[in-house]
């Protein structure tokens, strides 16, 4: 094993293949129960460390999975390409965006999600599929561990370690960016000693990104600082608004049964439909959320949000479902539509609660049939038109006009009387 050592002061950094681990958690690996580990690597500079780290501290083998859930301008070949130059059996590259948007996202959308006002889910929703097909991977090819590149301050760990524990008791985990203490300096000395190529310049630290079909986080650097408003070189996905066309434009989402299945009046599959929305909503300055988010571990923590595609997608759902709906059902679903997001954002993806709350959200939106148009122009997204068959909403019943014998104003005043009474004496005790 080569021991690592500190850049500046030269000494051995005592890298922990953690003995300890198992005081702290039974799912954890001891270094001598690693014999090969299955890799979640992203092609970044803290997954491409440790794809060689694990090889030269546990003496193991290395197995590479990269997940892709849609994120922009991402080249698998090349993620691939350099993990078998850093020494991976193997690296796998799974699409799996049409189960994300199917099976994660589609819920999300009949849930209403956005947990504490902002945040559409999209990397809560994507860590159990990836974790799952971790263990799907690590099983196939004969991997005894699972190894992740998640800090100990976030909400990821929970997420895939929660899941990984959950499906595969039998499998370990090791989550060496927890426990190496190698800063970003000590990572970029240990990439150039063991010739792991390092991208982008390494003076100052890049934000950290998180991306998927369903949206982008930037995290770390200014943003960690509240009184600081954002820098223009964070959006990197969306179009700040004020760049944004002088023509508002409109678009015309159609929802059958909750699912999203035309934009525009084109039909299209959900993933192809989602990223046509995306694309809208970056063109026009849509979904950019500056958010302060209160972890699971405790922390409050600011994020900024690039989410084209929910920001129209999400607003086009809530407001055919009200629509569909009576005023209890109107009431009501909120609450659940909370509970199921908080359960997602807390890493909870396999707690029967969520999928029992998910038979409600379905059933309330078999009805959720029906077309809205909204317009996006230079940063906002405001609903304009509604069509539903199941819409409870009768013209003839509302309007100004005559009712023509559908209605009886002259009925009001009895129901005024007794809708008051328990009110009206009420207030006449506590005025007495
Ligand atoms: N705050 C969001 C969440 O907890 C986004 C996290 C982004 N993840 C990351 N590894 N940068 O879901």
């Amino acid at each position: 094993m080569t021991e690592p050592r500190d850049p500046k002061t030269h000494t051995e950094v005592h890298h922990i293949a953690d003995p300890g681990s198992t005081r702290v958690a039974t799912y954890l690996a001891q270094p001598d129960e690693v014999g090969r580990v299955l890799l979640l690597y992203s092609g970044g500079l803290d997954t491409s460390v440790m794809l060689k780290w694990i090889q030269d501290e546990y003496d193991a083998e290395v197995v590479a999975l990269t997940v892709n859930l849609g994120q922009p301008g991402e080249d698998y070949d090349v993620v691939r390409g350099k993990a078998i130059q850093l020494g991976a059996l193997d690296c796998h590259v799974v699409d799996a965006r049409e189960d994300f948007a199917r099976e994660y996202v589609l819920p999300a959308i009949l849930a209403n999600a956005d947990y504490g006002d902002g945040y559409p889910l999209f990397t809560a929703l994507g860590r159990p599929l990836i974790a799952k097909l971790a263990v799907e991977y690590a099983r196939r090819t004969g991997c005894d561990t699972i190894a992740h590149g998640c800090t100990g301050k976030g909400n990821d760990q929970v997420r895939i370690e929660g899941t990984i524990a959950t499906l595969a008791p039998e499998l370990k985990v090791i989550a060496p960016v927890r426990s190496w203490r190698m800063g970003r300096d000590e990572e970029i000395a240990y990439a150039r000693k063991h010739g792991i190529p390092v991208k982008g310049g390494t003076e100052s630290a890049p934000y950290s990104i998180d991306d998927n079909l369903w949206g982008r986080s930037s995290e770390g650097r200014w943003i960690e600082d509240l009184s600081h408003a954002p820098d223009d070189d964070v959006f990197q996905l969306v179009t700040r608004p004020e760049l944004a066309p002088d023509e508002a434009e409109t678009v015309t989402v159609e929802f059958e049964a909750g699912v999203p299945v035309a934009l525009n009046g084109q039909r299209m599959e959900l993933v192809e439909l989602l990223d046509a929305a995306a694309e809208l909503g970056i063109k026009h300055g849509v979904g950019i959320v500056d958010h302060i988010e209160d972890r699971i571990v405790g922390l409050k923590v600011r994020d900024i949000y690039e989410v084209p595609a929910a920001a129209i997608i999400l607003k086009a759902h809530k407001e055919l479902e009200r629509l569909v709906g009576t005023i209890h059902q109107n009431q009501f679903k909120p609450g659940l539509d909370q509970k199921w997001a908080y359960l997602v954002y807390a890493g909870l993806w396999w707690e029967p609660l969520r999928t029992d709350i998910e038979a409600y959200i379905r059933h309330v939106n078999e009805r959720v049939t029906g077309t809205i148009g909204l317009k996006l122009y230079k940063g906002s997204v405001r609903v304009v038109t509604r069509e539903s068959p199941n819409a409870v909403y009768d013209a003839q019943l509302a309007t100004f006009a005559d009712s023509g014998g559908l209605f009886s104003q002259e009925a009001s005043p009895g129901f005024i009387e007794l809708w008051s009474l328990q009110s009206r004496m009420a207030h006449r005790l506590r005025s007495e």
